[in-house]
């Protein structure tokens, strides 16, 4: 048996699975695809997408580490030798998260010192873009480091590498079983306060408003299945690598229900709390909802200064309360991103957890500063939208179809599950992962080909989008291939106690 660390408690498991689903999709991503793809008629494709791909992966890739205890990479090679650069590929899509999600992470934290004094001014727009970020005039000029982003980066890196040398137990469980209900009491306290805005029902008004004809449009199913894969972290190596850590004797297919309603929980309660704001806004500005929409950095660097501006009392208290809010959210996530290649590392070269942290920390902090210079939002921005639709999706794509259709393993992992869990997985899980899964990812994927060929992502140049956006894409599968064409060590591959497991 080898020594595999494990979590202390079931709780301090679902915690850290939900401290890693909740992150900076939810509050700033969720509230404006929701609003752009039919407002309430959205949850229809969501509801569907969460149910027929969000939980039945999850239930997947908990089974997959339970089952064969190892990192991505050492579990697709414990379930077929020649799957293990598919586990390579998505810690490789992790990786590249790696270097841009603590950039935001960096943002929100000095956003939290800004509101002290309400820094960004009248004008949060131009302060974002020309005072605190100094951006370049093009993209791919990586010229000049902006040390209001830099230092708050380090701090991010030394809080999250400090918890990782720490380990599974004392570290990553002990942060988030104080993070995560931390960031649920901070974020209700903003949610009840902008329930009671003038203009709050406006606002939420146009967010459940449901606009059915929106649901015919394939970009609406589109859009739905692509908040879930980021939002609920599948697809990119980190649920697998948590539930490695499971003892023998745990619940699979309920942690995964709880997980996967506790995330879409979450983002419903950012959508009310965002869109209660909104309402405000636009009633203290006399304008339409949608002139005040935005989402991702524009929604929380822009948007929310400008209510917090506009906040009838205790505008400091309550611009600290929500960048701590997703300074919190950001952090659960991004300490399971890192876990990812903290694990592969030490797995395939059986190094400590301390030199395999230093390792893949260290490289991962480096690559990061590209972002803290002032071409960093247009890299963000292109190496986001790539790695998502060409890294997370298609991994996702390529995972349903090695298990379900080329190693036929499905009936064997839902027994596995089924052994241990109280809830029966039946015909739904198969059809969903054989099926209906991967016929919507295949479907997203030559959209997300036709939109991205047919003209550059934001306009951005061919030159830069060839190395930001296709470049990184690409590494990350061809770093997959040169990672399994590595070793392991004698035995590694064997899957310990399997026989007591399954
Ligand atoms: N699941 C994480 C998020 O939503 C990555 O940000």
């Amino acid at each position: 048996m080898e020594n595999r660390p494990q979590w202390g408690t079931r709780t301090g498991f679902v915690l850290a699975a939900i401290g890693s689903a909740v992150g900076l999709g939810n509050i700033w991503r969720f509230p404006a695809v929701a609003y752009e793809n039919g407002g309430g008629a959205f949850f229809l494709p969501y509801l569907f997408a969460l149910l027929t791909a969000g939980i039945p992966l999850l239930v997947l890739e908990f089974t997959l580490g339970h089952k064969y205890k190892g990192s991505s990479p050492l579990t697709f090679a414990r379930l077929n030798k020649k799957f293990e650069w598919l586990g390579w590929w998505q810690v490789a899509i992790s990786f590249v998260i790696s270097t841009y999600y603590p950039i935001i992470v960096a943002w929100a934290l000095s956003y939290a010192w800004f509101s002290l004094n309400l820094s960004w001014g009248k004008d949060p727009g131009s302060f974002l873009m020309g005072e605190y970020l100094k951006v370049a005039p093009n993209p791919g000029e990586f010229i000049g480091l902006v040390p209001g982003v830099f230092f708050p980066l380090l701090l991010i890196w030394g809080i999250t590498l400090g918890i990782m040398f720490k380990g599974v137990k004392k570290g990553i469980e002990a942060a988030n079983k104080f993070m995560l209900p931390t960031l649920v009491i901070l974020f209700l306290i903003i949610v009840v306060r902008a329930l009671s805005l003038d203009g709050a029902a406006e606002g939420l008004n146009a967010f459940f408003k449901p606009d059915w004809k929106e649901i015919a449009s394939p970009k609406v199913w589109i859009a739905a299945y692509g908040q879930i894969f980021f939002s609920l972290s599948v697809g990119f190596a980190i649920m697998v690598t948590y539930s490695s850590y499971l003892p023998k004797k745990t619940d699979l297919t309920n942690n995964a229900f709880i997980t996967g309603f506790a995330n879409s929980g979450f983002e419903l309660l950012a959508g009310i709390g965002v869109f209660a704001a909104l309402g405000f806004m636009a009633q203290q500005q006399g304008v339409p909802i949608n002139e005040v929409v935005k989402s991702g950095i524009g929604l929380a660097f822009v948007v929310f200064p400008q209510i917090i501006n506009e906040f009838p009392a205790f505008n400091q208290f309550f611009g600290f309360l929500f960048f701590a809010c997703l300074f919190l959210a950001g952090l659960t996530s991004l300490i399971s991103i890192v876990e990812t290649f903290v694990a592969g590392v030490q797995d395939k070269f059986n190094v400590s957890r301390t030199k395999s942290v230093m390792i893949g920390g260290g490289v991962s902090a480096l690559v990061s500063i590209l972002y803290a210079t002032r071409g960093g939002l247009y890299l963000l921005d292109a190496v986001d939208n790539f790695i998502n639709s060409f890294g997370i999706v298609i991994a996702g794509l390529v995972e349903v179809v090695l298990v379900a259709w080329v190693a036929k393993k499905l009936t064997n992992l839902q027994d596995h599950a089924n052994a241990i869990s109280d809830m029966r997985l039946g015909g739904w899980w198969k059809i969903s992962l054989s099926i209906i899964t991967p016929l919507v990812l295949g479907y997203m994927t030559v959209q997300n080909f036709i939109t991205n060929t047919k003209e550059n992502y934001e306009g951005y140049p061919t030159s830069f989008l060839l190395y930001a956006g296709w470049g990184v894409a690409i590494a990350a599968v061809v770093a997959g291939f040169v990672f399994m064409s590595l070793r392991w060590g004698k035995d590694s591959l064997n899957v310990p106690d399997e026989k007591e497991v399954s």
